[in-house]
């Protein structure tokens, strides 16, 4: 069986990026920006290098995280002006290895996005996008564009996946496990990817989701989100980080039509925890995961803040 690991602390990003931006369009949300970088490098390639595409870069914290984490290069492209100014201020780097551009990711073509940024982006490349993935109804999402991921969570993952499909790149996805999981297992299988690892990181409703679950509640009656209510906090979620790899022709069918089951699966079985570190995943019994687990078990925030 694939070994449940965890990790009791922040490992990658650093004191400073712990610190809230005070910025009021800068998102700030450390456990789901350290799962982003967790993602990234679970696909760099081994000793580093290649280069790590960021969609929905935000605070910028992210890349400079993965450019520490091994990638010889990463670009972030985010659509909000003010998240850029901040994070080509404080996290691009003199020698151009870390650069941020100005993009709409749902709007630019795959070689448009590759040319916001500056020179040549050696390969493999890695997409990664810890998206605005939080269902929300339709006046609620207008008022953050940061978390808002449309009806069922996954607005932005289509785009996602297919700039990863069309650049040939293995794949880091960031998703609640109120997004509509099974679809996004589809809608990756269906671009032919398949799971690798996945990070699990549970963390409170934020403020605003709390006070619009509507979405969020209706998807959990209809089987399509699950939710952590036997933990400290009330209502809770788990952040899921999706480590993606383009499938091969030996991986079989089964092994990826599966995997939404299993995925749900696991998801249902950490939410059966009382405890952060998410025990029940360690009891006996039951199918294990296809995959290595890593649970984040993070100390929490001082500030959350997303616009
Ligand atoms: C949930 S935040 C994540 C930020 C960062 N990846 C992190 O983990 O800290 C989503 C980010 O995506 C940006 N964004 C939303 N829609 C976008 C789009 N269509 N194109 C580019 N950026 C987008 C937002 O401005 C926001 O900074």
């Amino acid at each position: 069986m694939p070994p449940v690991s965890r990790v009791g602390e922040y490992t990658h990003l650093t004191a400073r990026d712990l610190t809230p931006p005070g910025e009021p369009e800068v998102f700030f949300e450390p456990a789901d920006t350290e799962i982003g970088v967790w993602v990234a490098a679970d696909l760099l390639p081994p000793g580093g290098g290649g280069t790590v595409l960021d969609l929905g870069s935000g605070s910028g914290a992210a890349a400079a995280a993965m450019a520490r984490a091994g990638a010889a290069r990463v670009h972030g492209v985010d659509s909000g002006r003010q998240t850029l100014r901040w994070a080509e201020r404080h996290h691009a780097s003199p020698d151009g290895r870390v650069t941020f551009a100005l993009g709409d990711y749902s709007v630019l073509s795959p070689r448009e996005l590759l040319a916001t940024a500056p020179g040549e982006l050696p390969g493999p490349i890695v997409v990664t996008s810890n998206p605005a993935y939080v269902p929300l109804p339709p006046e609620a999402a207008r008022e953050r564009p940061s978390i808002s991921g449309g009806a069922d969570g996954l607005k932005w993952a289509g785009a996602i996946i297919g700039h990863a499909r069309a650049l040939g790149a293995d794949l880091g996805l960031t998703i609640g496990s109120y997004s509509t999981p099974r679809r996004a297992v589809a809608l990756l299988a269906e671009a032919g990817y398949r799971i690798a690892t996945v990070t699990l990181c549970p963390l409170p409703f934020g403020a605003f989701t709390l006070r619009h679950p509507e979405r969020v509640l209706a998807l959990e009656e209809r089987g399509e989100a699950v939710l952590w209510r036997s933990g400290p906090d009330p209502l809770a979620y788990f952040v899921v980080g999706l480590a993606c790899r383009r499938a091969t022709d030996t991986d079989t069918d089964t092994e990826q039509a599966g995997s939404a089951k299993e995925l749900m699966d696991l998801l249902h079985t950490a939410a059966r925890s009382t405890g952060t570190r998410l025990e029940s995943l360690d009891a006996p019994g039951g199918a294990p995961p296809p995959w290595p687990v890593r649970v984040l078990d993070l100390p929490p925030a001082v500030a959350r803040h997303h616009w």
